[in-house]
């Protein structure tokens, strides 16, 4: 598969694909992520009830900076979308294939993606999810993300640098002992 294959500890290889390289393969590899989407994660993902039709619209006009990808024999189980939307700033999206859900293949690359985004350059981050989304607020507040709710809408702030921080946090650092 095209893109640049980043093997870490993820548990998938991980495809990176820019808007820079091939733009029809990354809005081609987008439309099978999107189609592969069941109705409630494409009501979760894109905050309505998009048909099939409408889905491809969107994938073949999208235009992220990056799209990070987690890949199982060749298929897509999990996809992060980063959109820059002013300098230093990106708004991501990102999905995971309806039955892989719920193992932490989300927290993964939710996680590796925010790390690829700081060491691009940028310093902020929103996400936008619907207030039923438990799933993406669990994982947005373990990173110890901001959120406020407008409109029904919940907005997800996230300074890079301090949320890697909180991720890179062991999760039970060892407390200093008096000598
Ligand atoms: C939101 C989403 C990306 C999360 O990815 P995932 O692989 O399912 O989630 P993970 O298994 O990594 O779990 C992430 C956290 O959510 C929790 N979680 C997972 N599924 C959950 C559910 N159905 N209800 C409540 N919490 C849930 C996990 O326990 C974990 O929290 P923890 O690490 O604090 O225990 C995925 O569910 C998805 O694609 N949903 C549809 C699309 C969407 O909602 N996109 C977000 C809008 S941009």
């Amino acid at each position: 598969m095209p893109g640049v294959s980043l093997y870490t500890r993820l548990p998938f290889p991980l495809l990176l694909l820019e808007e820079s390289g091939d733009l029809s393969l990354l809005r081609a590899h987008l439309k099978s992520h999107y189609r592969s989407l069941g109705a409630r994660s494409r009501r979760l993902r894109f905050m309505g009830e998009p048909t099939t039709e409408a889905l491809d619209r969107l994938a073949d006009r999208a235009d992220p900076e990056l799209v990070l990808e987690l890949v199982e024999d060749g298929s897509i189980r999990a996809v992060l979308e980063a959109y820059a939307t002013s300098p230093g700033h990106v708004e991501v999206a990102i999905s995971v294939e309806d039955k892989y859900q719920g193992k932490g293949l989300g927290r993964a690359l939710f996680e590796e993606g925010l790390d690829v985004l700081a060491a691009r350059g940028f310093r902020t981050a929103d996400l936008f999810c619907l207030r039923e989304n438990a799933a993406l607020l669990r994982l947005v507040a373990r990173a110890g993300a901001k959120t406020r709710i407008d409109d029904g809408e919940v907005h997800v702030e996230i300074e890079l640098g301090r949320v890697l921080d909180q991720i890179r946090k062991p999760e039970s650092a060892p407390t200093a002992s008096a000598a």
